[in-house]
């Protein structure tokens, strides 16, 4: 059953302090919950505890033991009169037979936790929700030898040995908690040290734990740290507030990181990095990933949700924040567009599927569910909004004012959007939409220039379509950032000021603006910095887009114009009698041309000439239309590709070897030009595979880096299948100790395309390095199959989609969680052919009738299938 935003209540009672004590066994660990417990509310008289897989061994009360209690698969309802009382608890739990990954499990030899947002129920009885907080006092038990490190939240109170070759650490959290925050680790690492000083001049004590011998690969997570706590205090005067701040890295978690009370746990592939083994977009995403989590300490912990409905709180701000500090760190406006395809790609696809929900869902079967590129993502860009409307100075004040008033608290959306309106003199009721309301606006824009009296008209309206969980829409406000070029590609002054760029905001339906141009107008960026997740429909010539490609101020806006001027095109394809066939031979050459000037144009930043020259991704151009149509979109794809390899062979050949980078180091320059390097091999094997095989297998022999590396295995992946299966074999040989480089390869491997994949994939799973315990193996096998193999997962003989099903009906019982993200491209089953449609549509109703199915699971099943 459903839970919905609008029935919360607050608890009937409180827990204000608890004291847990560990006693760490494989399959027979005990916990001992003593709580502190007040009454909220007078007639209540039963006090119901959440707690699953639990064996209760005893409940006393005041010291006593007590039996007025039903036991339930969902937890304990407990009848009381007393007010004020404490409540003790023991119960005996099986960390390594929970391969969850909920709760308290075994990650290969390290015990640890991960309770947000349901998981602390699976360690003790408790009120197991956001709004209530507590301070907590820790104990932890454990053999020496094996558990060296024994680790909770907050300050280390005291240690001992015992007997038994046992020893004990206890802990205490000064500061009061949600039970979501609650984290412990068990274990041996490698030790990394360092230490920060606050603005305030308080020493911090920095310590990372990773997997014994990687100690030299967590270097780079510790300086990302150190960044992010400097950047935190300059941009937003916020300081750390304990005296440690830990970090664990372990192999076997659920999602990227967890940003626990002074104890932070992380996924090994968002800590661990070296040269060799480490691309460059596993350096920015370390970086990003360590940062978002130590900025949840005030976004989150310090001011956290009232209840689940409102992650985006946390979350949309706490992206908005990781990403800001990226384009910081890095390139700001290839930052940009990375987080614009996400939401195109990713976000836009979730609107439009049975999943849609808003920022701030209104009705949820299990949590785990939404933890979404909507609540994230677009979480971040609702955030972004606000922070183009009101400024960086206003947004500061907002956020000021919003820690004023809940340091402490547990609170929701309308309070933080509140701060930001009060802080501003603003009135933010009309933005309020945007947390309520799913799918993606389509704003179809139009503009007129009265040269006589100079005054440039722009008319716009807005269309909210219905979206599967609602049907009445609402006008959303939209901000939309303007510049206009004249025909030289120079930005006019506007508003009869010297200011060339402006901030309109769409409230209504529909909407024009009259203002003054001081020329005639030769092109118009409407959404620049894409400053509202919206499709935006303006109809331009070709000249046009090109004038913007070449010259508009933002980056963001000529990389889109290029993509504009493209999907005219293939938009026309798709429309045509034969669009399986591919792009006509006119289009190819126009497109070819463009393309060839950016190539030649050395103005264009290399980092952003680089992403121009890629063909956008299939789910990219999946975008441009409500059918997905594979045939014609894999032809597109492919034949466009092909052709601009053919056509532009000399300068690809050029480029490759004027981007040679010397010894590697991970900065910017060296970044793009790996990038643009890589583009071009890519290119070269598409054209000529036998020809550029040395050249490619001689990258691969001399790189120093692993984007390099993984450069030539990717490009011939799909273009060279001999010197594929001759390199793999190589790297596996190479690798094979390194569990986050061989997750590469089995990534590799899932994506082929070729005609015998299916076999391959199945020889993969009897891979002795191959587990369905293990989230990040599963996902790069079967994950990458299901995402990215659009040609075997989507294969007509409905071959793909029954052996995805077969592997999740198999995870399921293992990791429903894993299981419920990577079903994902099954659930958008409407969207395909009338061939396609009714074998997805068996897939699922297979998954549906299985006995039972997680919640995860039979929550976007029965969803797509509408039952
Ligand atoms: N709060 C974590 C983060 O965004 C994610 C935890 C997600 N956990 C889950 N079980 N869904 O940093
Ligand atoms: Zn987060």
């Amino acid at each position: 059953v459903a839970k919905k935003r609008a029935d919360y209540q607050p608890a009937d009672f409180e827990i204000e302090h608890v004291k847990l004590a560990f006693y760490l066994d494989e399959t027979r660990t005990k916990v001992r919950a003593i709580s502190t417990i007040s009454r909220r509310v007078k007639h209540a008289n039963t006090l119901v505890l959440d707690g699953v897989d639990l064996t209760l061994l005893s409940l006393n009360i005041d010291g006593e033991p007590y039996h007025d209690y039903l036991q339930t698969d969902a937890g304990l309802q407990i009848n009381i009169d007393a007010d004020n009382f404490e409540l003790c608890i023991d119960t005996q739990i099986n960390p390594e037979q929970n391969s969850s990954l909920e709760g308290l499990y075994k990650s290969a030899g390290t015990y640890c936790t991960q309770c947000e947002a349901e998981g602390f129920r699976k360690i003790t009885y408790f009120l197991d929700r956001p709004d209530n907080l507590a301070t907590y006092d820790v104990y932890i038990e454990a053999e020496q030898a094996a558990f060296p490190y024994l680790l909770s939240n907050g300050n280390p109170t005291g240690q001992g040995e015992l007997e038994n070759g046992k020893h004990w650490v206890s802990w205490s959290d000064p500061y009061k908690k949600p039970s979501y925050l609650f984290a412990l680790v068990a274990g041996d690492f490698d030790l990394l040290e360092d230490s920060f000083s606050t603005l305030s001049g308080r020493e911090v004590k920095l310590q990372l734990f990773v997997d014994k011998g990687n100690a030299a690969k967590g270097e780079h997570a510790l300086a990302s740290l150190k960044k992010a706590m400097a950047w935190d205090e300059q941009v937003y005067g916020l300081e750390y507030d304990l005296d440690i701040y830990m970090v664990v890295a372990v192999d076997f978690f659920n999602m990227g990181a967890m940003e626990n009370k002074g104890l932070n746990v992380f996924n090994s592939k968002f800590v661990l990095a070296d040269d060799l083994s480490a691309t460059d977009e596993d350096y920015f995403n370390i970086e990003s990933v360590i940062a978002h989590e130590y900025f949840h300490n005030w976004t989150g912990n310090r001011v956290t949700c009232r209840d689940w409905f409102q992650l985006s709180l946390k979350e949309g701000l706490t992206v908005f924040r990781d990403q800001q500090f990226s384009s910081d760190m890095a390139s700001a406006a290839i930052n940009r567009i990375n987080n614009v395809k996400v939401i195109r790609e990713h976000q836009f696809a979730e609107d439009a599927s049975p999943m849609s929900h808003p920022i701030r869902p209104d009705e949820v079967m299990e949590m785990n569910n939404f933890y979404t590129v909507t609540v994230y993502n677009k979480g971040a860009e609702v955030i972004s909004m606000l922070h183009k409307m009101l400024g960086q100075t206003g947004f500061r004040a907002g956020m000021d004012l919003y820690f004023e008033r809940h340091d402490g608290q547990a609170v929701t959306c309308d309070d933080f959007v509140n701060a930001m309106a009060d802080a501003n003199q603003k009135n933010l009721n009309l933005f309020k939409r945007w947390y309520a309301q799913s799918g993606t606006p389509e704003v179809f824009a139009d503009y007129l220039f009265d040269e006589q009296n100079q005054i440039l008209t722009l008319s716009v309206k807005q269309v909210n379509a219905p979206t599967a969980d609602q049907s009445y829409k609402q006008a959303l406000s939209i901000p939309l950032d303007i510049e206009v070029l004249d025909s030289t590609g120079t930005p006019l002054p506007l508003f009869s000021g010297q200011q060339t760029s402006a901030v309109l905001t769409l409230e209504q339906q529909q909407q024009s603006w009259s203002f003054h141009c001081a020329n005639q107008p030769a092109a118009l960026c409407l959404l620049r910095d894409f400053s509202a997740p919206v499709k935006l429909h303006l109809s331009q010539t070709d000249e046009q887009l090109k004038l913007i490609m070449l010259n508009a101020s933002d980056a963001f806006s000529r990389f889109d114009a290029w993509h504009q001027l493209l999907n005219r095109y293939i938009n026309q394809t798709l429309e045509s009698e034969h669009p399986q066939q591919g792009l006509p031979q006119k289009a190819l050459c126009s497109i070819k041309n463009v393309l060839a000037e950016v190539l030649n144009d050395d103005k264009i930043d290399l980092a952003l000439k680089a992403e121009m020259l890629c063909v956008p991704s299939f789910e990219t151009m999946a975008q441009l239309n409500s059918q997905i149509d594979v045939e014609a979109l894999l032809a597109i794809k492919q034949g466009l590709e092909h052709f601009l390899a053919t056509e532009l062979v000399e300068s690809w050949f050029y480029h490759y070897q004027n981007n040679q980078t010397a010894a590697y180091e991970y900065n910017q320059q060296q970044v793009a030009k790996r990038r643009m390097h890589n583009v071009c091999l890519n290119y070269l094997l598409i054209a000529d595979a036998a020809k550029y095989a040395e050249q490619a297998k001689q990258q691969y022999l001399s790189a120093d880096n692993m984007s390099d590396t993984l450069g030539v295995l990717k490009a011939c992946q799909d273009n060279h299948v001999a010197l594929f299966d001759e390199l793999m074999a190589d790297f596996e040989q190479r690798w094979q100790h390194d569990a986050l480089v061989m997750d590469k390869w089995f990534a590799l491997q899932a994506g082929a395309f070729r005609s015998d994949i299916l076999s391959r994939i199945e020889l993969l799973k009897e891979h002795s390095g191959f587990s369905l315990r293990n989230p990040n193996r599963t996902r790069a096998l079967i994950g990458t199959f299901a995402f990215y193999n659009t040609q075997a997962m989507h294969h007509i003989d409905g071959s793909g989609y029954k052996w995805l099903t077969e592997q999740l009906i198999l995870l399921d019982k293992i990791n429903p969680q894993v299981a419920a993200r990577i079903v994902t491209p099954m659930l958008q089953f409407k969207r395909y052919d009338a061939i396609r449609q009714p074998l997805i549509k068996h897939q699922l109703m297979r998954l549906a009738n299985q006995p039972d199915l997680s919640t995860d699971l039979y929550e976007k099943v029965s969803k797509a299938l509408n039952i």
